[in-house]
């Protein structure tokens, strides 16, 4: 008898336990060494919450596949609590109807006071909080082997000429100069840069935020495609279809000298225990020094009947903005927090120069948002632009200047 009331008990526990803990079920593509890490952390403060994280991943940089799966399962009447949304393309998810409110958890934690303005209007649908924003993450950068370098008598290049010098002083020493992902996303995020430091910060929004069709086609961006197809000879021959995150691996490991890649790099050297400033080094892109490509990390929430399921999603959303979140996350995910004022002090070198630049280039108007990452434009354009690159950086029978016109028609893509 005694034994049964125990077990009763017991389960009548079980039952209360879990008609609180809400099981939240988060879309993510956070699968690398460093991406997994910093994902990790907010596992674990969620479920410090009394809420159980349901694990939906889908590896892939940038989110292709990820963006594949999610809209799957809200065609099927089916989607998670949680996905990983950036950009315009919540908006998109908005007019579908499907997004949940966040309004409750924004104004009790305070997010119009917290968040920067361009911030805040990206992860508003209409006036309402849809998302929330975790990172600002720089695109802009060129990862560099110092000790490679070194054997070439090199210093990390700031100009462009200075970074074609190098490469050959490296390819002529047996040293891969670039180790490169092709894939049509990191493609596109190698392009992006050249465009920024070749044309400059008002040729770079005159093309991919305004769509101009005359700089689409300008003589400016044909020197852009130029010297982006320039790199192609300095890259290896395995590298079509490699991820980005073991390009990575051959600047960590010494196989090669270069990456141009956003600061989810640095999450990769930090995991792999390599120290900034020392084992590896983080420098601007030729030419981009005095300006900043920004990639908003955020998650959107779905509407979802089930009560205990909203009670996870508003959870989750105060986790994320929330300061001890943004700072453990940030330090292991590469990129720096979203929140104004945030502390830096236990930031490196690296994550302190994105903070102090951040802030100078919203100042003087030359931060700019990552088209290949889906902060500037429409999916379907921002697609058709990335077949166009694809395209222009295989075929090597593809003249420039056909690209450039290639790229103005993909522009009207909608
Ligand atoms: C970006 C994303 C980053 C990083 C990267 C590689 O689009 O914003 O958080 O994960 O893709 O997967």
């Amino acid at each position: 008898m005694q034994t049964l009331r125990i077990t009763l008990c017991a389960a009548a526990m079980t039952v209360a336990f879990a008609a609180n803990a809400a099981e939240v079920e988060v879309l993510h593509w956070w699968t690398s060494g460093g991406e997994a890490k910093a994902a990790g952390e907010l596992k674990k403060m969620l479920e410090a919450k009394g809420d159980k994280w349901k694990d939906f991943a889908v590896a892939g940089g940038a989110g292709e596949n990820a963006m594949t799966a999610l809209k799957t399962r809200v065609v099927s009447g089916n989607p998670p609590a949680a996905a990983q949304i950036k950009g315009p393309a919540i908006q998109e998810w908005g007019d579908e109807g499907v997004l949940a409110s966040l309004d409750d958890v924004a104004k009790a934690d305070g997010w119009d006071k917290v968040l920067p303005k361009v911030v805040i209007d990206t992860m508003k649908y209409k006036g309402h909080y849809v998302a929330a924003p975790v990172n600002v993450h720089r695109v802009n950068w060129l990862w560099v082997n110092p000790e490679l370098l070194k054997k070439v008598n090199a210093k990390a290049p700031t100009t462009w000429d200075e970074f074609f010098k190098t490469a050959e002083a490296l390819q002529k020493a047996g040293i891969q100069p670039v180790a490169y992902g092709g894939q049509p996303w990191q493609d596109s995020t190698v392009f992006e840069t050249v465009a920024l430091g070749v044309g400059g910060v008002d040729f770079y929004k005159k093309a991919f935020i305004s769509l101009d069709q005359n700089t689409l086609k300008s003589a400016t961006m044909v020197k852009v495609l130029e010297t982006y197809k320039k790199i192609k000879p300095f890259t290896d021959k395995n590298a079509a279809g490699r991820e980005w995150n073991l390009a990575t691996s051959m600047v960590i490991n010494g196989k090669a000298a270069m990456q141009f890649m956003g600061d989810w790099a640095k999450g990769e050297f930090l995991a792999a225990g390599k120290v900034p400033g020392k084992d590896f080094l983080c420098v601007a892109a030729p030419g981009t020094a005095n300006a900043y490509t920004f990639n908003i990390d955020s998650f959107a929430m779905f509407k979802l009947a089930n009560k205990d399921a909203v009670k996870g999603q508003n959870d989750l959303a105060s986790t994320l903005v929330s300061p001890q979140f943004q700072e453990i996350f940030n330090l292991n995910k590469g990129s720096i927090p979203v929140r104004l004022g945030a502390d830096m002090s236990k930031f490196d070198e690296c994550g302190k120069q994105s903070a102090k630049d951040f802030a100078a280039d919203n100042k003087s108007g030359t931060l700019v948002p990552s088209f290949a990452h889906g902060m500037a434009m429409h999916s379907a354009t921002q697609g058709a632009i990335y077949d166009v690159v694809s395209q222009f950086w295989n075929d090597d029978n593809m003249t420039a200047k056909s690209a450039a016109d290639k790229l103005a028609t993909a522009a009207k893509t909608k």
